[in-house]
């Protein structure tokens, strides 16, 4: 359960440390499980951030499932390279594909969509990887083709 006491010592670890603020997350992930709202706040004092930009960065990354995940991973780089090489057009391009948002599954349970940050295959963007196998130069035909042999 969630104590505030707890998530104070946790983030306490990473005060005034650069580009903690994920780390810090994550910590607080492995031990409550989820973010609540009141480590907003504590984040935001303890790293010297706005709490706009801890819920940004939250909302950005987020993948708190409320559902069990699809048969199938689906995870889209949204970090610089791959937008510099038109992530964004594949994004909207998947999510109409699938009719899902990001952490979202589709109706028949196949696939679950999640972004990620850096799949280290910037010289490739954009990138995807499915189920843990990586794909490089990734055009909305080729994402189609992608999923319909891991649909199989
Ligand atoms: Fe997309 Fe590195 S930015 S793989």
């Amino acid at each position: 359960a969630w104590s505030a006491e707890r998530a104070r010592a946790i983030i306490d670890d990473y005060r005034d440390t650069s580009g903690a603020l994920l780390p810090a997350l994550h910590a607080l992930l492995v031990e409550f499980g989820h973010i609540a709202p009141e480590a907003i706040p504590l984040l935001a004092e303890a790293l010297t951030l706005s709490r706009a930009d801890v819920q940004g960065v939250i909302t950005f990354y987020h993948d708190f499932r409320t559902t069990p995940p699809g048969r199938h991973l689906v995870k889209l780089c949204r970090a610089e390279a791959c937008q510099s090489m038109g992530s964004a057009s594949l994004e909207d391009h998947a999510r109409h594909h699938l009719a899902i948002g990001w952490g979202e599954t589709t109706e028949d349970g196949e696939f679950t969509l999640e972004p990620v940050f850096c799949l280290g295959n910037c010289a490739l963007s954009p990138a995807v990887m499915v189920d843990g196998e990586l794909y490089g130069r990734v055009s909305p035909e080729r994402f189609d083709a992608i999923l319909a042999s891991a649909g199989q």
